[in-house]
C-alpha cells in the first residue's frame, strides 16, 4: 500500500499508529499502548468502541444475513427513525459513505432542476466526489480574487468539473449574493455544511444562510445541507438548530453505528420523483452494499441509544472539554483558539480567530511555527494517552467520561507548557 495504509488523513510520519482493539472511550495500538480516543473515527463512533447494544445487534444480524440483494426490515426501521427524528428528512435512501451521499444530493439537485451549477463555500470539505471536492483546499496560486473565488478542481478531476461549480466566500453575504445572482438561471443547488470542519468548525452565519435561501427561492434552485459531520449539532439535525428546512440533506458517519454508511434524503416530492421506481426512477441509484443489513442493524442500535438524554449529556461533556482547553490556554499563556459545539471541539494554536479559508492559509503562511507547534502538541498528546484528530479536532463519544475529558485537558496543558517558545 502506498504509504502503508489506505487513508491519507490518518497518516503521519514516519508511519501512523496501527489499531488492535477498542473498548468504550479507549483504543489500543499494536504496541499495546492505551489512549483515550477523541477521534472516534472522524466523529462516526457516537458511542465509542464496542457498545454492547451495537455489538449485540451486529452479531444477531450476522447470524441472520450479512449481505443480500433484497431490502430488509432493519433498513425500514432505520429509515423510520431518521425520518421521525430529523425535521426536514421526509424520505431517505441509503448508500455507503458521506462522499456518496453528497454525490447523490448533487445529482438529485441537478436532475430535479434540470440545471448544471452547484455553489459551494471555499475551503469547505464535502468528501471526494469530483463536484463536491472543487476548491476544498485551493492553493493561492489558483484561487483568484477573494470576492470572486475561482473554481479549483482537485488533482485528477476532469477539466470540465470547474465549469459547473461556483465558489462562495464563507459567510460573505454581499459577494455571495452577487455570485449566486450571476449564475441564477443555471443554478441547481447550493451545498452548505452548517459547521465547516476544515475552517476549524466555523459556523455558517444566519445572515449568510438567509441570503442563500432568498437567492435560491428567487431562482428555483435547491438548498443542500451536508450534515455528514454536523448532524452532531442537534438532536433533530443541524438544520433544526438553524431553523432552516433544506430541500436535500446528505448524512453519514454516526447514523451507521460505526459501520460504513451514507444517506441522502429530504423533500418527499423530490425523493419520490427521482428515486421511486414506481414514478419512473429517473435517477439511477444502485450500489451493491446500499443498506447492507449489518450497517442497518448497527446504525439502528446506535441511533436508538443516542436519545435526547444521551445527546444532552454528550453536549455537556463537549462544553467541559472546550472549557478545559480554554483554561489550558489561559494558564499556559499560549495563543490559541477553541471552537466547536455540542460534542465537537476545535483547538488551533493561532493567535486570532479566522473568518475564511484565505485567513487560515495566510495565517499559517505568516507563522510556520503554528504547524510545528500543532504537530508537537499532537505528538505530546499521543505520548500522554490521548488520540486527537491531527488537524486540531476532538470528537467525543457517549463512552467518554468526565475524567477522560479532564485527562485530555491536563495533557493539553502539559503539552502547551512543553512547547518551545
Ligand atoms: C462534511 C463532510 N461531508 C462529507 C464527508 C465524506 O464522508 P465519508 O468520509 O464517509 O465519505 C465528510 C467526511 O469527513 C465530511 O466531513
Amino acid at each position: 500500500m502506498p504509504g502503508g495504509n489506505t487513508r491519507h488523513s490518518v497518516f503521519f510520519p514516519p508511519y501512523p499508529l496501527y489499531a488492535v482493539r477498542g473498548k468504550g472511550s479507549r483504543i489500543w495500538d499494536a504496541d499495546g499502548v492505551e489512549r483515550i480516543d477523541c477521534m472516534n473515527n472522524y466523529s462516526s463512533l457516537i458511542h465509542g468502541h464496542g457498545h454492547p447494544a451495537v455489538l449485540e445487534a451486529v452479531a444477531r444480524q450476522a447470524a441472520d444475513v450479512i449481505s443480500v440483494a433484497l431490502p430488509t426490515e432493519q433498513e425500514i426501521e432505520l429509515a423510520e427513525l431518521l425520518v421521525e427524528r430529523l425535521d426536514a428528512l421526509e424520505q431517505v435512501r441509503f448508500c455507503n459513505s458521506g462522499t456518496e451521499a453528497v454525490l447523490f444530493a448533487i445529482k438529485a439537485a441537478r436532475a430535479h432542476t434540470g440545471r448544471p451549477i452547484i455553489a459551494k463555500v471555499e475551503g469547505a470539505y464535502h468528501g471526494s466526489a469530483e463536484t463536491a471536492s472543487v476548491s476544498s483546499s485551493p492553493s493561492p496560486a489558483k484561487w483568484g480574487r477573494a470576492d470572486a473565488p475561482a473554481s479549483v478542481p482537485g488533482l485528477g478531476c476532469g477539466p470540465g468539473v470547474a465549469a459547473d461549480v461556483i465558489v462562495l466566500p464563507m459567510n460573505d453575504v454581499e459577494n455571495g449574493r452577487r455570485i449566486l445572482r450571476e449564475h441564477a438561471d443555471r443554478l441547481a443547488g447550493v451545498l452548505v455544511d452548517p459547521l465547516v470542519k476544515n475552517l476549524g468548525f466555523m459556523p455558517v452565519t444566519t445572515a449568510f444562510l438567509a441570503m442563500i435561501r432568498e437567492e435560491i427561492d428567487r431562482c428555483g434552485a435547491l438548498l443542500i445541507f451536508d450534515e455528514v459531520y454536523s448532524l452532531r449539532l442537534g438532536f433533530h439535525g443541524a438544520h433544526a438548530v438553524l431553523g432552516e428546512r433544506p430541500d436535500i440533506i446528505a448524512l453519514g458517519k454516526i447514523i451507521g453505528g460505526g459501520l460504513p454508511i451514507g444517506a441522502v434524503g429530504g423533500r418527499a416530492d423530490i425523493m419520490t420523483e427521482l428515486f421511486d421506481p414506481r414514478s419512473g426512477a429517473r435517477l439511477a441509484h444502485a450500489g451493491t452494499f446500499n443498506a447492507n443489513p449489518l450497517t442497518m442493524a448497527a446504525g439502528l442500535a446506535a441511533m436508538r441509544q443516542f436519545d435526547e438524554a444521551a445527546f444532552s449529556r454528550l453536549a455537556a461533556l463537549g462544553q467541559r472539554l472546550r472549557n478545559g482547553l480554554n483554561e489550558a490556554l489561559r494558564i499556559s499563556g499560549r495563543p490559541g483558539v477553541v471552537t466547536g459545539a455540542t460534542s465537537l471541539a476545535g483547538f488551533f494554536l493561532i493567535d486570532r480567530p479566522i473568518a475564511t479559508y484565505r485567513d487560515l492559509v495566510a495565517l499559517m503562511g505568516a507563522d510556520p511555527g503554528v504547524a510545528r507547534r500543532s504537530e508537537a502538541l499532537f505528538r505530546h498528546l499521543l505520548n500522554h494517552g490521548v488520540l486527537m484528530i491531527a488537524q486540531g479536532f476532538f470528537a467525543l463519544s457517549t463512552a467518554t467520561t468526565e475524567s477522560d475529558v479532564d485527562h485530555v485537558s491536563d495533557a493539553v496543558l502539559s503539552g502547551l507548557r512543553s512547547l518551545p517558545a
